[in-house]
Formats: structure tokens, C-alpha cells, sequence
């Protein structure tokens, strides 16, 4: 394609070009969709294009890819919660792309009356599409590993294209046993699917919360008490523990919160297993304190795992920087404060004015600030940034390198362009200022330096800070049909091992 005689969709000029390996001030030019070209800075600016944005030294860099996020689902993590997360695909997105983001994969949840994932796929489709302003995919939420579930896996991956399901560990609705686990995986394997592992001792944080409970204690910050951070280490080590039993299937052990969990999942990975790990903004930017607040304040934070404390921050930072943690994801799951049907405040009765800790339904929004936040607490090199927030979810899930790259002719053009530095000052987040469908933010008046000023999705503006917000309509969103991980080589190396070997234990 000559560059001179080519019309262009979209020419961006004047940025500084970050992926995850590189810094570079270059000129990009869209065409159909796809980045088609990397020239050197300005070289561009007078080129044949339809519009031209000069990002006027500020940088720009694949769009960002949340891979944990809990859109329009029940509250099904509490029998009997008539809780529901508050975003649809539609209120979801938007409010992700209003954050930088180009694709979000969430959850299809399994119903355990209606046990079949592929209708539970089949459900999800019809809640998402037509309604999406990022691409998107689905996770399987696997509450019900039964024969003919886990049948349903090979078409769950090559036909539906949904190559990750997740796993639970706590939650008495969705809590398996290690047998039901390792059938997981034996399936996942055979599969060459993803699973994702959440890791919390779920008898064990039920019965310190009887012990609670029967102590008179049911205010919010009793949720940390119920769930130290030994229940996160003892079932994160027995999930690893687990997967070398099904020779080393490769796991995800989503949102960490824990530094000695995050140490038992480095050990497994230095030993050469294929152990990966995810953690979230509420472990880097909140702590138990954020529970402890007047009357029923405190739920605004109650998600599990809850967050530690400051050093933990710390050493999640660093675990984030020497590459233990694959990804950083929003782990968004919001539930509206003031709302006493589906929202935090379900669980106050006459007799418990300060709710009970054990019904407040679990989760926080944090689709939107995720990267705002992360970026600006400067504590990552700008390609590790771009890696854990967008390039390796891509690899992780099996959407590389059409997305989370910008390699001419290959991948989408998917973009997030930031202000120049210094040019926002100091920006105060307010719920206000947000675009998800939740009365609260958990970092309100939270001090930013920097916000996605216009994010890019195949080539169309989605997102313009200043030139009307959200220019797109909803629906400009695809699904994703996903691939294997194709993030080192964990499912060449199970290949190279063939089936499970049980002589060899
Ligand atoms: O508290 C949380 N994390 N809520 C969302 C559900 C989950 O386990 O991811
Ligand atoms: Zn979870
Ligand atoms: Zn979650």
C-alpha cells in the first residue's frame, strides 16, 4: 500500500506510541479498521485521511482490555441476595471505554436450575448484543461441574469461542469441592481451556463468620475478620497444588489481594509451573479502613478478597513489577449503595440497622478508573502499563495480536490517547464525572494526573474527553470469539506432555 496515494481513515500524529515493548514517538495511520502503518513523528500530518487527530505529544497506546468485570448478572455469589450488579453490557462498556478501554470479557454465568453452559452463552448473547460500545467477550462462571456440563466444554471453546471459564472456591452457591475442581481442570485441559481460580477457604471464612456473628459482630469492617489473608494462601496454594496434580494445567488465580498468596503463586511459577495470576486496583489503591467507616459506609468496599492494608499495597505493587501478576484487571462488580432491593444496602433489616456483613453483596465498580488510577500512580514503567493492562490479557485469553498490539496490517485499531502530561493538572475523581449506572465510587475525590482523552475502537472515536464525551452508539461493539492462551507457551508445552499421566504420580 503506497502511502502517498492511500486514503486513510484515520491518521493520529504528534503521539508518543507506547506498546509493551516499546517507546516511540510515531504518526499512526487506520485503514478498514486495522492500524496499517507506523511512520516516524509528523512524517503523517499531511497525509490523505478522512480526520486527523494530533495527540499533541501525549501518549498513546492499545486500548485497554478488562478481562474481569461482572455485567448485568445475579447476585449470585449470596443465597438467597435479591442483589443484581448494577451495570448492563450496555451502562458497563460505556462506562469502560469513558476509562480507555477498547474490550471487556465478562462473565456468562451458569444457572444451576438451568445447568447448560451453552445456554447460559446463549443468555448472555442476548443481554449483550446489540448493546456494546467496547468489543467483548464471555467467561464461563462454572457453578455446576456436572458430566454433561463438562461435556459441553469442547463446543463451549471451538464453536462459542469462549476459551476461559472460572472457578470458586468460597461462596456456599458456587463453592466446589477439590474433586469438582480437578474435573474442571481434567476438562479444561483436554480443552485447552483457561480456568480461573477463585482462591478463598470458603468453610473456613463461614466459620469464622458464625464466630463473628455470634460475637454480635455484623458491621461491614467484619468482612476483613471473616477473610485474612491466610484463607487467600491456603487456597491458593491448594489450587496449585491441584493443578500439578492434572500435570501443571495452566490456572489464573484472579484478584489477589494477599502478598504471602502472591508468594506461593511465585514459587510455583520460578519452579516452572504454568501458574498465573491477576490483581485489581481495590488491592493497590484501598485498604481494611475503607470498611471501617460510620454506620453502613463501609459496604462501598466490602468485595472479596477485601483490601489489606498499606503494605500489602506495596507488595502487590511490586508483584505487578517483577511480572508474578500477569494481569491487572477492574474485577468490576458493582452493586448500588442506596438501594435496599438490589444494591449493598439488601441486607439492613430493623433488627440489623448496620446490616450484616455476610449479605452485603461483594463487589465494587472500578471499570473506568482502573487505568486512570493505575497510570497515575506512576509506579510502572510505561511498557509494563501497557502490558499488564491491556497486551497480556490479550495474549491471556487468545485475542493476540489483533488486540492489545498495534502491528501494521494485524492488529485492530484500538487506541488510547492520553493527554499530554501535566496538561489535566490535578483531577479529582467524582462519581459524577463517571459513566457507569452506580450511586458511588469507592475512589471518590481520588487525586488523577491524567485521564483517556479520546479511546479508539477499530479505527472509530468511541470516547472524546472534549469533544462530547461518548460520540458513539451503543451497539458499535463485537463479540469475540477467543482462541487458546497463547501467553508463553503453556498449552504447547501441555501438547508436548500429552494426556494426564496418573502412573506418574
Ligand atoms: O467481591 C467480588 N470480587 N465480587 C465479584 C465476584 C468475584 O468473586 O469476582
Ligand atoms: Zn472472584
Ligand atoms: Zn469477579
Amino acid at each position: 500500500m503506497s502511502a502517498l496515494n492511500t486514503e486513510y481513515d484515520l491518521v493520529i500524529t504528534n503521539g508518543i506510541c507506547v506498546t509493551a515493548s516499546d517507546v516511540a514517538a510515531w504518526d499512526l495511520a487506520i485503514k478498514d479498521e486495522k492500524i496499517v502503518l507506523q511512520a516516524p513523528s509528523g512524517s503523517l500530518a499531511q497525509a490523505n485521511a478522512k480526520r486527523v487527530i494530533d495527540a499533541e505529544g501525549g501518549y498513546v497506546m492499545p486500548g485497554g482490555i478488562d478481562c474481569h468485570a461482572h455485567l448485568e448478572e445475579p447476585a449470585i455469589f449470596i443465597k438467597g441476595s435479591t442483589g443484581r450488579s448494577a451495570d448492563s453490557w450496555e451502562t458497563g462498556t460505556r462506562s469502560a471505554v469513558a476509562g480507555g478501554n477498547t474490550t471487556v470479557v465478562a462473565f456468562a454465568p451458569q444457572n444451576k436450575s438451568q445447568p447448560s453452559l451453552l445456554t447460559a452463552v446463549a443468555s448472555t448473547h442476548a443481554l449483550a448484543t446489540g448493546n456494546c460500545y467496547t468489543d467483548y467477550g464471555f467467561h464461563l462462571l462454572m457453578s455446576d461441574p456436572n458430566p454433561e456440563a463438562l461435556d459441553e466444554l469442547k463446543a463451549l471453546k471451538e464453536d462459542e469461542g469462549v476459551s476461559s471459564v472460572k472457578i470458586y472456591m468460597t461462596y456456599t452457591a458456587l463453592q466446589l469441592r477439590d474433586d469438582q475442581i480437578l474435573s474442571v481442570l481434567l476438562g479444561a485441559r483436554q480443552n485447552e481451556i483457561l480456568t480461573m481460580i477463585h482462591a478463598e477457604n470458603g468453610d473456613v471464612l463461614n466459620w469464622l463468620t458464625d464466630q463473628l456473628e455470634a460475637q454480635g459482630k455484623f458491621a461491614p469492617k467484619y468482612h476483613s475478620n471473616s477473610r485474612p489473608p491466610i484463607l487467600e494462601a491456603e487456597a491458593t496454594n491448594r489450587a496449585i497444588a491441584l493443578s500439578s496434580l492434572i500435570s501443571n494445567t495452566p490456572i489464573l488465580l484472579v484478584h489477589i489481594s494477599d502478598p504471602s498468596a502472591a508468594s506461593r503463586i511465585r514459587a510455583a511459577q520460578s519452579a516452572g509451573q504454568p501458574v498465573l495470576a491477576e490483581t485489581c486496583p481495590q488491592y493497590l489503591f484501598l485498604t481494611r479502613d475503607d470498611l471501617d467507616k460510620p454506620g453502613f459506609e463501609g459496604a462501598k468496599c466490602v468485595c472479596s478478597p477485601p483490601p489489606r492494608n498499606k503494605a500489602d499495597q506495596d507488595a502487590i505493587w511490586t508483584g505487578l513489577e517483577n511480572g508474578t501478576f500477569t494481569v491487572l484487571s477492574s474485577d468490576h462488580c458493582p452493586f448500588r449503595y442506596d438501594d435496599a432491593v438490589a444494591g449493598k444496602k439488601s441486607c439492613i433489616t430493623e433488627e440489623y440497622p448496620v446490616g450484616r456483613f455476610r449479605y452485603v453483596p461483594n463487589g465494587l465498580p472500578g471499570i473506568e478508573t482502573r487505568l486512570p488510577l493505575a497510570f497515575s500512580a506512576a509506579r510502572l514503567a510505561l511498557n509494563k502499563f501497557v502490558e499488564v493492562s491491556s497486551t497480556n490479557a490479550a495474549k491471556l485469553y487468545g485475542m493476540y495480536p489483533k488486540k492489545g498490539a498495534m502491528i501494521p496490517g494485524v492488529s485492530d485499531a484500538d487506541l488510547v490517547i492520553w493527554y499530554p502530561e501535566d496538561a489535566l493538572g490535578e483531577l479529582s475523581v467524582t462519581n459524577d464525572m463517571l459513566h457507569h449506572d452506580v450511586d458511588y465510587t469507592p475512589y471518590e475525590g481520588r487525586k488523577v494526573r491524567n485521564w483517556p482523552r479520546y479511546t479508539i475502537l477499530r479505527g472509530n472515536v468511541v470516547w472524546d474527553r472534549d469533544g462530547g464525551g461518548i460520540v458513539a452508539a451503543k451497539g458499535v461493539g463485537r463479540f469475540l470469539k477467543r482462541g487458546p492462551s497463547t501467553l508463553g507457551r503453556i498449552w504447547e508445552t501441555v501438547r508436548e506432555e500429552g494426556p494426564l499421566d496418573l502412573e506418574s504420580l
